[in-house]
């Protein structure tokens, strides 16, 4: 185990913060994973799990040990006539995932496409886009409990997948670092295509015959023409999550704001929170280094020097004006330590 001291975290969140971990290790295995929780709890420390820091808001400097969660390795470990399970360490990359599965024809993640960070990290907030989400490929997980220091396996069920949660942030919270995730893919594609800007670039690319790696590119290009890349700009994505409100409520704000738009959704209709804030006139507006992204409101910026308590300000500002002027209360998506 090598323990560092004093280590920067710039280059290891999204949102390029320079805060420090007063302690700082590695972990690539089990074990080196528990003796890492160990000389944590030996010396009372607090303790960070990070995969690709691309869901976090650093405000402050860490005072404990932050331990970057780097077990790797794909393997396939079942497969029937129409699925393979497939077994992924929590280290591994994302979107590397999602290519090693497009190359071998693995079907059911390609709309998952180009999603920053770790495998470890993805049931956590049950990372989605473009129509799916991971709870549709997901099979099981293994995770130390930090307590106890055991392995554990948790199913579908025990995971209570939803909207951007699981019981990783919430009953279970800072309880247990996952280790692996098995997902579930198929062998033949059931294409999700619904989300009209994913037809209109198939449309524009003149592609007929679908194939996961269309679908993929398709993604990659929508990301890529509204989300800024981390390494440009420094942001975490979304950085709340799109609230749902009651259906009457959203017959008032029609009847006040005629453009709203809204989906419907099990517990009432889903309003994209970027049309709410761009409404709100954050679009585009910038304070000292950081600011709102002029592609897409819904993410907040940091161009390069500013201060991880800055946005939180910005963040709580932005809350503040949406719940004035739309009634509506929004929740962070990020992770703030
Ligand atoms: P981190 O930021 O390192 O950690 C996030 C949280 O999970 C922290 O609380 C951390 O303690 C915890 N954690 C991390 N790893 C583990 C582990 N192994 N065990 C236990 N706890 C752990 N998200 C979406 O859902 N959909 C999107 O379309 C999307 N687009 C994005 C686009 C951009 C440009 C960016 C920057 C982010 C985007 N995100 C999106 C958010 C982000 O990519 C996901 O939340 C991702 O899963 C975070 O992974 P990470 O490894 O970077 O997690
Ligand atoms: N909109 C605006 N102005 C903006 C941004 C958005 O009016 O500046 C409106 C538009 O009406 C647009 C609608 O919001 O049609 C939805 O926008 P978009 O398709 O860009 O998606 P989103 O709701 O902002 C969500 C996820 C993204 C995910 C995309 C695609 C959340 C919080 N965010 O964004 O996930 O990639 O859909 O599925 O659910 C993330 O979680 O970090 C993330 C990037």
């Amino acid at each position: 185990m090598n323990i560092q001291e004093n280590i920067s975290l710039k280059s290891l969140n999204t949102f390029g913060f320079d805060q420090n971990a007063l302690f700082f290790t590695a972990a690539d295995s089990v074990e080196s994973l528990k003796s890492a929780l160990t000389w944590a709890k030996e010396k009372e420390l607090q303790v960070l799990i990070l995969g690709g820091g691309s869901n976090i808001l650093l405000t402050q400097d860490f005072v404990g040990l932050v331990i970057k969660v780097e077990m790797r390795g794909i393997q396939l470990v079942g497969e029937d006539e129409n699925h393979l399970w497939v077994k992924v360490g929590a280290g591994e990359v994302w979107h590397d995932l999602v290519c090693y599965a497009i190359e071998r024809n693995w079907a059911g993640i390609e709309n998952l496409s180009l999603i920053p960070g770790t495998v470890g990290a993805s049931p956590m907030q049950n990372i989605g886009a473009y129509g799916v989400e991971i709870k549709d490929i997901f099979d099981s997980l293994e995770a130390m409990n930090r307590s106890t220091l055991e392995m554990e396996t948790f199913s579908h069920g025990a995971c209570q997948f939803g909207y951007r949660e699981s019981v990783f942030k919430n009953k279970l919270k800072n309880q247990y670092v996952i280790c692996s995730v098995t997902f579930k893919l198929n062998k033949s594609p059931n294409f999700q295509v619904e989300y009209g800007a994913i037809q209109d670039v198939l449309r524009q690319k003149g592609i007929e015959k679908l194939t996961i790696n269309a679908v993929s590119e398709a993604v990659i290009e929508i990301r890529q023409s509204k989300l800024p890349d981390p390494r440009v700009i420094g942001n975490a994505g979304s950085f709340f999550k799109n609230p749902t409100i009651p259906q009457n409520q959203y017959a008032d704000l029609q009847a006040r704001f005629p453009g709203i738009p809204g989906y419907p959704s099990e517990a009432g209709v889903k309003v994209p929170a970027g049309w709410l804030i761009e409404q709100a006139g954050w679009k585009g507006f910038k304070s000292g280094d950081v600011g709102v992204h002029a592609k897409q409101a819904l993410v907040l910026v940091n161009y390069g020097d500013g201060h991880g308590s800055e946005v939180r300000v910005l963040s709580e500002q932005i809350r503040q004006s949406i719940r004035e002027k739309f009634g509506i209360e929004l929740s962070p998506e990020v992770n703030f330590i």
